[in-house]
C-alpha cells in the first residue's frame, strides 16, 4: 500500500482514530505516532520501524490537561519543568500511569511525556484527541527524519500516512530528563541545553555513569547511521576530504570535498546534520567528515549524535 502525504491535520486523524499509526511533523524532528492507550496501535509502530521492544516510546501530548492520563507529576521542579519548557524540545520521565500500556514503556513504571512545539503538529495531536505514543519516524538505527520526504524514504509502504508540516525547525531531538528522583538527571542530552535546564533546576545533573544510561534504554542502541562512513574531526586546518567524500562543520576545510556545507553556528549545524546525512547517501558519497563542535549549549548533543553516528558506521553494533 503507497503510503499517503497530507497537509491535513484531521484528515491524517483519522488513521489514528482506526488504530493505525501516522507520520507527523514536530519541531525536533517527525514521529511515528499512535493512540497511547491502544496496545496494539502501539504495536503497529514498533513493527512499521524495525524497532526493538525494550525502547520505550515517548508519549506527546497537545494540552496540558493530557498530562495527568499518562503520568503523575510528583515533585516541585518537575512542574517548573513544565511550566518553563512546555510546548518545546523536553521530555520529563515520571511516574507512568496505569492507563499507559507496557508496549509504551518497554515495561517500565516511568513514561516519558512531551508536548512539541509545532502548529501542525499540535493541531494534529488536537485533532486526535489523544496522546499519542511516538518514537522518530525512522527505520531503528537510521537518521532522525525532518522532512516528510526523509519519512517517506524510510517508510513508504510500512505506514498508511505521513502528514507533512514542512522542515523541522530545531533538527534534533528533545533532551530526556529523569524527574522521579530528588534531582533531574539527564538521560539523553538534546535541543533543550543543560544551562537552559540549570537556570530553571539549579540542581539537574547529567548522567554520567552507565547505570543511569541503562535507565534509558534507547541510548545502548544503534543509532543515526547514514549509509555512508562518518569520520569524526576536531582540527580541520589540514582537512582535505577528497573525491566521493563530504564534510560538515563550523569552519572551512583546507579543500572542499564533492559537498561542503560550513554553518554559521551551532544551531544551525543541528538544524541541517541529519538531512545532509541523507543527501550526501543520495549522492552516493562514501565518507563524510564532520567537525566536532564545542561541547555547550546545543554542541553537547550535537557531538553525542556525531559520536553514535561515528560509532554506527565504523563499528557496526547488531
Ligand atoms: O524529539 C524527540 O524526542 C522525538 C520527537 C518525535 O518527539 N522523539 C524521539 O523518540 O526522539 P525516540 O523514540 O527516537 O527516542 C526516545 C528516547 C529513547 O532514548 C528512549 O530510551 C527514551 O527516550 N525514553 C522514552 N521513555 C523513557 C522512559 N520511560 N525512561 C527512560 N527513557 C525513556
Ligand atoms: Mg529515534
Amino acid at each position: 500500500m503507497e503510503t499517503l502525504v497530507t497537509d491535513s491535520p484531521v484528515h491524517a486523524a483519522s488513521f489514528i482514530a482506526a488504530g493505525y499509526p501516522v507520520a507527523f511533523p514536530t519541531e525536533t524532528v517527525y514521529g511515528l505516532g499512535a493512540n497511547a492507550f491502544l496496545p496494539d496501535a502501539v504495536g503497529k509502530i514498533f513493527i512499521a520501524k524495525g524497532r526493538p521492544a525494550d525502547n520505550p516510546l515517548i508519549v506527546h501530548v497537545g494540552r496540558h490537561d493530557d498530562i495527568d492520563r499518562v503520568g503523575s507529576i510528583t515533585n516541585a521542579y518537575t512542574r517548573s519543568l513544565i511550566e518553563s519548557f512546555f510546548p518545546g524540545p523536553l521530555t520529563i520521565v515520571v511516574g507512568r500511569s496505569p492507563d499507559v500500556p507496557l508496549q509504551v514503556t518497554a515495561g517500565l513504571d516511568t513514561v516519558g511525556i512531551r508536548m512539541p512545539d509545532h502548529p501542525i503538529g499540535r493541531a494534529f495531536l488536537l485533532a486526535c484527541d489523544t496522546p499519542l505514543a511516538a518514537p522518530s519516524a525512522n527505520l531503528s538505527g537510521r537518521p532522525s527524519p525532518t522532512t516528510w520526504t526523509a519519512v517517506y524514504d524510510d517508510l513508504n509502504e510500512r505506514v498508511p500516512c505521513i502528514l507533512n508540516g514542512g522542515q523541522s525547525s530545531v533538527g534534533l531531538e528533545s533532551t530526556v530528563v529523569d524527574c522521579t528522583g530528588d534531582r533531574p538527571v539527564i538521560l539523553r542530552t538534546g535541543a533543550t541545553s543543560l544551562e537552559d535546564i540549570r537556570d530553571v533546576v539549579p540542581t539537574v545533573v547529567a548522567a554520567a555513569e552507565e547505570s543511569d544510561l541503562g535507565r534509558s534504554p534507547g541510548q545502548l542502541h544503534r543509532h543515526y547511521a547514514p549509509r555512508a562512513t562518518v569520520i569524526l574531526v576536531d582540527n580541520i586546518s589540514d582537512l582535505h576530504p577528497g573525491k566521493q567524500a563530504a564534510y560538515i562543520g563550523l569552519e572551512s576545510p583546507a579543500s572542499p570535498g564533492d559537498k561542503t556545507l560550513v554553518c554559521p553556528d551551532t544551531s544551525t549545524y543541528a538544524f541541517r546534520l541529519f538531512d545532509f546525512f541523507r543527501q550526501c547517501e543520495r549522492q552516493g558519497l562514501t565518507k563524510i567528515y564532520c567537525q566536532m563542535p564545542p561541547a555547550s549549549g546545543m554542541g553537547r548533543a550535537l557531538r553525542d549524535r556525531l559520536q553514535r553516528a561515528a560509532e554506527a558506521t565504523v563499528q557496526p553494533r547488531v
